[in-house]
């Protein structure tokens, strides 16, 4: 098993080029499931979980073909639509319920494997099946498929969610841009991500409106088309490099960001004393005098995002002072807690808040990665550390880090993959 080695100390300095968003392009592969036509999506990540879903449009009759970080699909002439989602090909990732939404549209059923991925929470699928209900469909649970069948169609409808899930946003519109008339999604995931689905969708030829806000209303209509579309940058990679230059006293220049996107993590590292600087599409980090401690508390976008927790308490874990996390996404999202303390972090937990009081230092020691977020954290942990630090189960970092030892290699990091 791949294993990574980090002997820590270094500060990272140079550029860093961000890689497009796993959480953008994810969706928007699924959502070639809603077309014939021949589509090319640029800036795709080369990930695991992006693999994943290669194979499921595989799976379903599709050919995919990458060129550079360019993916194009096909669809065959002689292709039979297969409305089944097997267990090995879902297991793999929770992403794989964003299959269900363009089967249903499409087929009028569909029967997936229900999810696995990362082991953050209990992460249920009830908004997603609440929602496919409203919209007409029937739905059961047999041998470990959740089937979805509407036998009479897919109907617009007013679907208020009791909370605003990404992936359930995601599902309803790519189930709706083919239902007849107007479905109104209240209380939508407003994250980047979404729009970038909505473009895509509307490039297709659907009529997504709202997208980015609470309330996003799509009109139904009978057929879409192909599309060519460049996927937008990875604001939690962004983010995890900042952090690292945080972490490691460094000073760094991220290529091919958005810096909006990143603004409740920028506002809360200015506050800790970073310097940051934006401009258009690049964002340059210099720590210039020891950080404050900052708390947090995670949520919906615009809010702090839960896939930056982890990256954080590691940053927060090195600071002089006191401070705490509140995690509000996910209920059990603190598996990296105990790696941490590992390092010599000094972290109480109780429920969902993390107090944490800051320590002089970390020094190496061997963790083990249980999902890609903390998997980051525990990579940062080892930048800072003296001494060596080495990571196992490191394939959750495949899932969400493109060329991760690469890049940070390039900014001076003495971090090497290994096989043991
Ligand atoms: C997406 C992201 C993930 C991120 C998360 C929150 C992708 C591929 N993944 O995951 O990186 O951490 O958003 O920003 O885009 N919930 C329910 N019932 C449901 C659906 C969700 O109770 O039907 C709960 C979940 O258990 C969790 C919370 O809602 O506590 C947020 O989940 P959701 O927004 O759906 O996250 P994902 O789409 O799975």
């Amino acid at each position: 098993m791949d294993k990574i080695m980090i002997h820590g100390g270094s500060k990272l300095k140079g550029e860093v080029t961000i890689s497009g968003s796993k959480n953008s392009a994810l969706p928007i592969l699924f959502a070639t499931l809603l077309t014939d036509d021949p589509v090319v999506i640029k800036n795709v990540p080369s990930l695991d979980d992006v693999r994943t879903t290669l194979l499921f449009l595989n799976f379903m009759e599709k050919e995919t073909v990458k060129r550079g970080n360019a993916i194009e699909v096909y669809s065959s002439d002689n292709r039979t639509y297969k409305h089944i989602a097997p267990y090995d090909l879902v297991k793999k990732m929770r992403a794989s319920i964003l299959v269900m939404g363009p089967l249903l549209a499409r087929l009028k059923k569909a029967d997936v494997s229900l999810p696995g991925g990362c082991a953050i929470g209990a992460r249920p699928i009830d908004i997603h099946l609440e929602a496919f209900k409203k919209l007409g469909a029937e739905i059961s649970v047999e041998g470990g498929y959740v089937k979805t069948f509407a036998k009479s169609g897919l109907r617009g409808t007013i679907i208020n969610f009791r909370f605003p899930s990404v992936g359930a946003t995601e599902n309803v519109m790519l189930t709706a841009v083919l239902a007849e008339g107007e479905t109104t999604i209240i209380n939508a995931a407003c994250e980047p991500e979404i729009e970038d689905l909505a473009v895509v969708l509307n490039k297709m030829g659907a009529k997504v409106t709202g997208a980015g806000t609470k309330n996003i209303v799509i009109e139904g209509v009978n057929k879409l088309h192909g599309f060519k579309h460049e996927i937008i940058p990875d604001r939690i990679e962004a983010a995890t490099y900042i952090i690292a230059a945080a972490i490691t006293k460094g000073e760094i220049i991220l290529r091919k960001v958005i810096p909006q996107h990143l603004k409740s993590i920028n506002d809360k590292l200015r506050k800790s004393g970073l310097y940051i600087k934006e401009l258009d599409n690049t964002i340059y980090v210099k720590w210039v005098k020891n950080l404050y401690p900052q708390s947090i508390k995670t949520g919906v976008y615009p809010g702090f995002p839960t896939d930056v927790q982890a990256q954080w308490m590691a940053l927060m874990c090195l600071v002089n002072g006191r401070s705490s996390i509140k995690e509000n996404v996910f209920e059990n999202r603190f598996l990296h807690v105990a790696e941490l303390r590992r390092f010599g972090a000094d972290i109480s937990v109780g429920g969902r808040v993390v107090n944490i009081k800051g320590v002089k230092k970390f020094s190496g020691a061997p963790v083990m990665v249980s999902d890609i977020r903390a998997g980051a954290a525990l990579v940062l942990a080892g930048l800072a550390a003296c001494g060596t630090t080495t990571l196992s189960r490191i394939y959750h970092l495949d899932r969400g880090y493109e060329m991760f030892e690469k890049k940070l290699k390039e900014l001076g990091a003495d971090v090497r993959r290994f096989c043991d």
